[in-house]
């Protein structure tokens, strides 16, 4: 995070250079912590995409250089899978199931049938969710990742205080959209004169790489906690709204949502409030974000199957879950 904040964003070959430092060091510091020996393995799990080409060479060439050095099979796993399971081996998740997957690179919709098998019912023509989180805090001056700051501030604002419309989806209605409602954020702030305060954020950042909520409030007039209150509500409205209309679609029994959005409190929140017919289950906090047990428990099935990847197993940057 402190290399990418600095650049608004990820930045793709800071990323590979980061992970090929970290892949070593990280391995033996998991294997450490759960008293686990290389040797003591069953199987190798590996990401094979979506995401960045280059740390997923990384990833997919240290684990099949671990899996040919210690005989081991080589398990190929689908990013979004892995969030997933992130919630489905924690919970008696109860098929057909409807998962919404909401991160910074997807905000898409699934049908999950009984042994994990997908159903893409809808995805965002334009940003995902997260990117629009990220989006409108780096517009605002609160730096990378913007989804927690925007969490932490928006209960201090208004959430009806300004009225943004919901996106009207021609064709597939259960497509989402984002870039009107980030265009609407930056013409707000075009019209309302926010270069001084955001000057001051930006140089809170400088000096302070993570500031307290105190911190951000001290330079974050009412207004602006308005702005980020209505902006994340309408947000939350979109992402429930086709959710709810999915799982009515497909008789789901019950409703998954994962990825890194799905930290989001005032999310969480909402979907209790909306008291739907069938149990809605999150990840635990630590499994929310990107992770290493999400991809083992998404290995898990296959292992049981026996559908092993070999050698010429390749990155792929848009694999799909489903046809
Ligand atoms: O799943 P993830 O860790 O990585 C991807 O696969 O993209 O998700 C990262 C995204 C970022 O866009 C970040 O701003 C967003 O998740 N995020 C949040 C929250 N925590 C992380 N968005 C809203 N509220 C949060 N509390
Ligand atoms: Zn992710």
């Amino acid at each position: 995070m402190a290399t990418h904040a600095k650049y608004g964003g990820v930045v793709p070959e800071l990323a590979s250079r980061e992970h090929l430092r970290a892949i070593v060091p990280a391995v033996r510091l998991a294997l450490e912590q759960s008293s686990t020996r290389l040797e003591d393995l069953t199987a190798i799990a590996v990401t094979q995409g979506p995401g960045l080409v280059g740390s997923l060479l990384v990833g997919i060439t240290y684990a099949k250089a671990l899996a040919l050095v210690h005989k081991l099979p080589l398990i190929a796993v689908n990013h979004i899978e892995g969030h997933i399971h992130a919630v489905a081996s924690q919970n008696p998740v109860e098929f057909p199931a409807l998962a919404l997957v909401v991160s910074g690179g997807h905000t898409h919709l699934y049908e999950v049938l009984y042994g994990f098998v997908y159903r893409l019912l809808g995805k965002t023509r334009d940003d995902a969710a997260g990117e629009a989180f990220d989006k409108v805090a780096k517009l605002l001056g609160f730096g990378y990742p913007g989804g927690p700051v925007v969490d932490a501030l928006a209960p201090h604002g208004d959430p009806r205080a300004i009225h943004f419309t919901l996106a009207k989806m021609k064709g597939n209605t259960l497509d989402f959209s984002f870039s009107g409602i980030k265009t609407a954020v930056l013409r707000w702030v075009e019209s309302h004169d926010l270069q001084q305060e955001i000057a001051k954020r930006k140089a809170l950042l400088a000096v302070n790489h993570r500031p307290t909520i105190d911190e951000w409030l001290e330079v974050t007039p009412r207004t602006t906690l308005d702005l980020l209150a209505s902006f994340q509500h309408t947000v939350i409205e979109e992402l429930l709204r086709r959710a709810a209309r999915s799982a009515e679609q497909i008789g789901a029994r019950s409703m998954i949502i994962s990825g890194g959005v799905a930290c989001n409190s005032g999310l969480r929140a909402a979907a209790a409030a909306s008291h739907f017919p069938y149990p809605v289950f999150f990840p635990a906090p630590g499994l929310s974000t990107d992770n290493a047990a999400m991809i083992a428990a998404a290995a898990f099935p296959k292992f049981i199957r026996g559908d092993f990847a070999d050698l010429t197993l390749r990155a792929d940057p848009n694999l799909s879950l489903s046809p």
